[in-house]
């Protein structure tokens, strides 16, 4: 019998991604999607802990959800609920002590072992946590990819930081870091193109200080793996996310100029643009390391367009500090960015300095770094109007007859299109561009290209 599975994911594309592989592992005991919580069977909260107040919002959603559960249990029915992710690997115990009603408690490391979590919970009726980090990767025991992955798919390729930057909580709640054997990745990867995927990218926490057992011997890096992935037939679109700027090697920075599936588009967090503060952070180059870098991938891939995160507002961080962080984002000149307010972490260092700033100074700088990033993000998209770009298109756009993909710089573009472009890479001329998107039309004359 088929029981409805409902999961809702909060955070990184890497909890996207974990959150499909959790209904793989529930697909074999009966459970399929289901659209709507008030239909579901179990309810999966696949939390983030990131930043602020996660715990807090997990806590108002689960409230949320117990009156559903009571309704479900009054009618002789039963809702699981679990949590899952990040701020059940943070919080662990201290879940069921406020919430008891809760079923499932399970770590970002653990999920492949749901089935026999269930199997527990349904013979002792007592909760399950299961936050341990345990000795044999998930990877290695879950099961080939049930679920359609659309045209553009995630996959895990590295998972966990071994950075300890002193904001945040990843290497805490993800562990340490491990990449998965390049021959699991390439065998992911053709499934994935076999079900209609024609753009993957490639997620890891610190996806860029992968080394990966490679097919044939030896490690390999990212750049290598990305060369051998572009030799699949029918995948026509590489990415990956997130970087580390002090592990973009020589071989990624080559692979930027050499493989034409790789897209010209980069997130390269920088966080900020003093070197006093990267320090505090410890994140483990300077500013000038970053602009280095940035100039050698710029010649690797003169098109390139780049993308960052930012965190106004660190402890200690002065006017001058900041300062310092404008003038890097203006002289880049950032296609897209993320910027935060410094939110302190339970378990990091940062968290317990005594140079903590108010949050009015906080909110100040972010609105004027957001401003900043805001028009340089226009002025990109801007610079793109008449030019004809490649679109892959990936579903329907809010008007009928309309489709909406992802250009080469990740910019959303949507166009009148008939339905059965979904899948397809077309050139589209660019006739209107706003801060989040943009818009344009199908180039005829240049259609045979494509
Ligand atoms: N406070 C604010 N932002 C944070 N980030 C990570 N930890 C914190 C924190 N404690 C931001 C960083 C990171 C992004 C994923 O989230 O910019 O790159
Ligand atoms: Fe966090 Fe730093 Fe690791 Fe990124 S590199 S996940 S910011 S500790």
């Amino acid at each position: 019998m088929n029981r409805k599975l409902y999961i809702k994911t909060y955070g990184c594309q890497m909890n996207v991604y974990d959150s499909g592989r959790m209904a793989d592992v529930l697909a074999p005991l009966g459970f399929v999607a289901a659209t709507r919580p008030e239909d579901a069977d179990m309810i999966v909260l696949n939390t983030c802990h990131i930043r602020e107040k996660a715990a807090e919002k997990l806590f108002s959603d689960l409230g949320r959800l117990r009156p559903l559960k009571l309704r479900k249990t009054r009618s002789g029915g039963r809702l699981v609920l679990a949590v899952a992710g990040c701020v059940a690997q943070a919080e662990g115990a201290e879940i069921l002590a406020r919430a008891p009603y809760v079923d499932l408690v399970l770590g970002p490391q653990t999920y492949h072992r749901l089935p026999e979590m269930m199997a527990r919970l349904e013979a002792s009726g007592t909760p399950v946590l299961d936050t341990e980090f345990p000795p044999e990767p998930k990877f290695d025991s879950l099961p080939d990819a049930q679920a359609l992955p659309g045209v553009a798919a995630f996959l895990s390729v590295q998972e966990g930081c071994d950075k300890f930057c002193t904001f945040c909580v990843v290497p805490y709640t993800r562990g340490a870091e491990f990449s998965r054997p390049a021959g699991a990745i390439i065998a992911e990867a053709r499934r994935l193109v076999a079900m209609g995927a024609r753009e993957i990218t490639l997620l890891g926490q610190n996806v860029n200080a992968y080394h990966g057992d490679g097919s044939g011997g030896g490690s390999w890096r990212l750049g290598r793996l990305i060369r051998a992935l572009a030799e699949l037939p029918g995948l026509a679109r590489l990415r990956y996310t997130t970087s580390h700027p002090g592990d973009m090697d020589d071989e990624l920075i080559a692979a930027h100029r050499d493989v034409p599936a790789l897209m010209p588009f980069l997130h390269l967090p920088v966080q900020s643009g003093s070197d006093r503060v990267l320090q505090a952070m410890n994140r483990r180059h300077a500013v000038a390391d970053y602009r280095a870098t940035i100039a050698r991938l710029r010649t690797a891939r003169p098109d390139l367009a780049l993308s960052s995160d930012f965190i106004v507002g660190f402890p200690g961080e002065t006017d001058e500090d900041f300062k310092a962080t404008l003038a890097l984002a203006r002289d880049i000149g950032f296609a897209q960015a993320f910027s935060f307010k410094y939110s302190p972490r339970p378990g990091t260092q940062a968290a317990q300095r005594d140079d903590q700033l108010a949050e009015e100074v906080k909110a100040e700088r972010l609105a004027i770094l957001q401003e900043l990033l805001e028009k340089s993000q226009s002025d990109f998209n801007r610079s793109c109007e008449g030019r004809i770009l490649p679109v892959l298109f990936e579903r329907s756009g809010r008007h009928p007859g309309q489709l909406v993909g992802r250009s080469p710089y990740l910019q959303w573009v949507h166009a009148p299109m008939p339905a059965d472009y979904r899948g397809r890479i077309v050139p589209i001329r660019i006739t209107a561009a706003g801060t989040n998107s943009l818009a344009g039309e199908i180039e005829t004359a240049a259609e045979a290209m494509a």
